[in-house]
This record gives structure tokens, sequence and C-alpha cells, in this order.
């Protein structure tokens, strides 16, 4: 470390999903950033493989966004949202349904995915109550899912370890199995070809607990934070054919796959399907100002309106529709609207595909898979050392410049939409190295 950074304290902020002291002990830090590039304190580029965290899609630092957030916050900084409103939160919830897919009519804003997932799981059984089905309060997730830190999300989702320190979470929820199925779909470029039929797991879940039970099914259309899972050509179809038949609302959380990943606008328009409701945070405003939005098809809103006595739904944030949140947001849109960025990654992502797979051979290496701009390379865990093998190879990476993501033994890239062909050369060169040196 340099002399500067050895003068921070490291001990009073409990970093999240941080295993704390083997950071402190051994700290890396990204001080600037800008294009697909950081450049650390000691002023070391490094490569920025995964976005920063899935969502810095149009690259870091963007000067119209720059611009957007400090024309607002001298403007006005912040406004009240509650039984109050301000002009550009009006003007961006219109620009983002536009931009969403054609049945999206309503739009909620919180400010992160967390929120926008609770926030969806909340509208979900309110709607239910106030469409006369009130008993509709089961919340079905997925095996493997990930939706967030907030009680609601760690609830349906399926990361076990994520659970078990907080204990008990949501009543009234059940889990599909997961689509993860190594045996069968290694190696698949793409959607797998095995696995369409797990989707009958939501009738096993409406056998056990009643199909008027059901309030939603919430699924990511690629799981991202599980290690890139995804999903078998055609199970996303059956799921959304079974809620329909049962009266069950979809949500798609795309906090990941929304603004672009996938090649297209969002996963619901690569994949044809109308899901109820989306959550969407991280590429909203290029990861510049924390926010987020659960994003409604019609009919749900106005249900909820029309039943309601006063304040219809007792729910939202000081910060839902932040000015600055909202300026950067209307930035970000116009980025994708101008550059077309969805069409870039489409463009990109068959490259990225090779590159990724020619990496198949390498020692240890049990798995590659990929969506649009969203890849996965799994390794045999070391045996009773799990994440240590990924571990190393995350560190060998950033010594060389390059910032990958890892979960468990997975390595996770997810290169912003505006990545150039060489600079993909750079990553997977520096990635197959490290896979090489093991
Ligand atoms: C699919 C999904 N949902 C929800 C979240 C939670 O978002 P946040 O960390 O902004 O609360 C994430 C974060 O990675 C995610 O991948």
């Amino acid at each position: 470390m340099t002399q500067a950074q050895t003068d921070i304290a490291l001990e009073p902020w409990w970093m999240p999903f941080t295993a704390n002291a083997a950071y402190k002990s051994d700290p890396r830090m990204l001080a600037k950033a800008s294009g697909v590039y950081y450049e650390t304190p000691e002023g070391r580029r490094i490569l920025d493989g995964v976005s920063g965290l899935w969502c810095v899609n149009a690259g870091h630092c963007r000067p119209e966004i720059v611009e957007a957030i400090s024309r607002q916050a001298a403007e006005m900084d912040y406004a009240p949202s509650f039984q109050m409103g301000h002009p550009i939160a009006f003007e961006f919830a219109e620009r983002l349904r536009s931009f969403a897919p054609d049945h999206i009519e309503n739009v909620f804003f919180s400010n992160s995915g967390s929120e926008a997932v609770d926030t969806a799981l909340k509208i979900a059984r309110a709607y239910h109550r106030a469409n006369g089905e009130p008993d509709r309060t089961v919340l079905v997730g997925r095996e493997r899912g990930y939706h967030g830190a907030g009680f609601g999300g760690t609830a349906v989702g399926g990361l076990d370890p994520h659970k078990v320190a907080f204990t008990p979470l949501v009543p009234d929820v059940a889990h599909l199995p997961t689509t993860h199925g190594l045996e069968v779909n290694r190696f698949s470029r793409g959607q797998p070809q095995h696995g369409a039929e797990l989707a009958d797991g939501l009738e096993t879940v409406i056998s056990e607990h009643g199909e008027s039970r059901i309030a939603a099914v919430i699924v990511e259309p690629v799981s991202g934070a599980a290690g890139v899972l995804v999903p078998p050509v055609g199970y996303l179809e059956r799921l959304a054919a079974i809620c329909k038949e049962h009266g069950i609302l979809l949500i798609f959380d795309e906090v990941i796959t929304g603004f672009g990943r996938l090649g297209a606008r969002f996963a619901a328009e690569r994949f044809g399907l109308r899901p109820d409701m989306m959550t969407i945070a991280k590429g909203l405003t290029n990861g510049s100002v924390p926010m987020a939005a659960t994003l409604l098809r019609g009919g749900i809103y106005d249900t909820v309106v029309a039943a309601g006595d006063g304040i219809e739904l007792p729910h939202g944030y000081t910060y839902s529709g932040h000015p600055l949140a909202c300026a950067a947001g209307l930035a970000t849109l116009s980025i994708h609207e101008s550059e077309r960025l969805w069409e870039r990654a489409a463009a990109l992502a068959p490259a990225f595909e090779d590159k990724l797979h020619s990496l198949a051979s390498a020692p240890h290496v049990i798995d590659v898979r990929n969506l649009g701009l969203m890849g996965a390379i799994e390794l045999d865990p070391i045996d009773g050392r799990l994440g240590e093998r990924a571990q190393a190879i995350f560190r060998r990476c950033f010594e060389a410049g390059v910032l990958i993501r890892i979960t468990g033994d997975t390595i996770a890239l997810a290169p912003a939409l505006v990545f150039e062909e060489d600079q993909l050369d750079v990553l997977f060169g520096v990635v197959g190295e490290a896979l090489e040196s093991q």
C-alpha cells in the first residue's frame, strides 16, 4: 500500500458481503474511473471486467451523466415525494415507461435492487388483497436465486448461506428447484438445452399450498449473483404460462439483466415475455447515483389505487424519485437510446462467447456458460477449501490489471456494453493466464 493508504483507518467501516478481517489485512483500493478502466490510488490502471458490480453498463464517468448530476445538485438537491412532487421524477418515470417493454405502465421508485424487490413483493400481496383475493400471500422464489438483502428478498432468495444468521425470515415463502444442471448442461453456449420441465416445480408448489394461495413468482431471467445461471431453452416461457393459468403474478428481477446486458433492452424483450412486474436498478443510473424501480404492467396500479382509502400503498422511501438520481437516470437513458447500447452488446456477444469458451480446457475448469454479455467460468473447488481457488485467480487478475468478480469458485464476467474487442482480448488474456497459473 502507499503511504496515503496506510493512513486510512479500515476498522470503522463494516464492509458489505466482505470477509472483513481478510480484506483489511490485504486491502485493494480503487480511486478513479473512466471509460472501461479503474485506477488504483498508486495510479495502476485496471480493466473493469464486471462493469463495477454489473452496473456501469455505459462505461465510467460519462460526461453527460456527470454534468446532469452536478446541474441538478445545484438546482434542487432534494425534494420530498410523500404528498409532494417534483417535475424531474415524473419526467423520468414517463421516459422510463417508454424505454421499458410496451406492457409496462407504472413505475415505483426506490434506491436499491433490494428495495425494488421488497416493493414488488409487497405490491403483489397488496394487489391480490385489492382484487378480492387476500389469501394469495405465498411468494415463490427459486433455489440459488438472489434478490437482494432486504428481509423479503432474502426470504425469496435461494442462497442458504445468506439466510442462516437471520432466520426466521418472512413466512409464506416457497422455492422452485434451481435450473443449474451441470450434469446435463455443462459448457453450454447460450441457453442450455435441458431443464425446461423444471418450471413444472411451480405446479408442485401450487398443489402443496393451494392454487388460490400463490401471490407471485420471482425469478432472475439469468441469475447473476449465484454465478451466471442461464435459463434452459423454454423454461421461462413455461413458467410464464403456468403463472398465467393460475392467476399468479410473475416478477422478473432484472436488476442485472436490464439495460442491455443480454443484448436487448430488457430480458423480458429478449425472451419475448410480459412479466407482471420487473425490478430494475444498477444500469438504471449507470451505477452513478443509487436508484431502483419496480415496473408494473397495466392494471396493478389501477386496482390498488381504486381499492384504496387515502394512502392506498403505505410504502416508499425518503429518497424515492431523488432528483439527482432522476437526473442521472435521464442522462443514462439518453446514452442508451442515442448509442443503442443493447445492439452494441448484441454485436459484441458472439466474440465474448468465443473468447470465454476458449478457456474451457484450462486447468480445473468444470463449466463455462454465458448469455449476452454475462459469462461465468466455474472451477473445481480445492478439497474442503471452497472459494480459495477463485480467490487466488481474482488476486492474480487484479495484480495483472483486471477486475473480475468471483462467487464461491465461479468467476463472473460482465464487461461494459461499450467494450471493444481488443479490450476483450486483454480481459480474457489475463484471466486465461491466471487460470493456467493454478
Ligand atoms: C437480481 C438481483 N436482485 C437484487 C439485487 C440487489 O440489489 P442491491 O444490491 O442494489 O440492493 C441484486 C444485486 O446484485 C441482484 O443481482
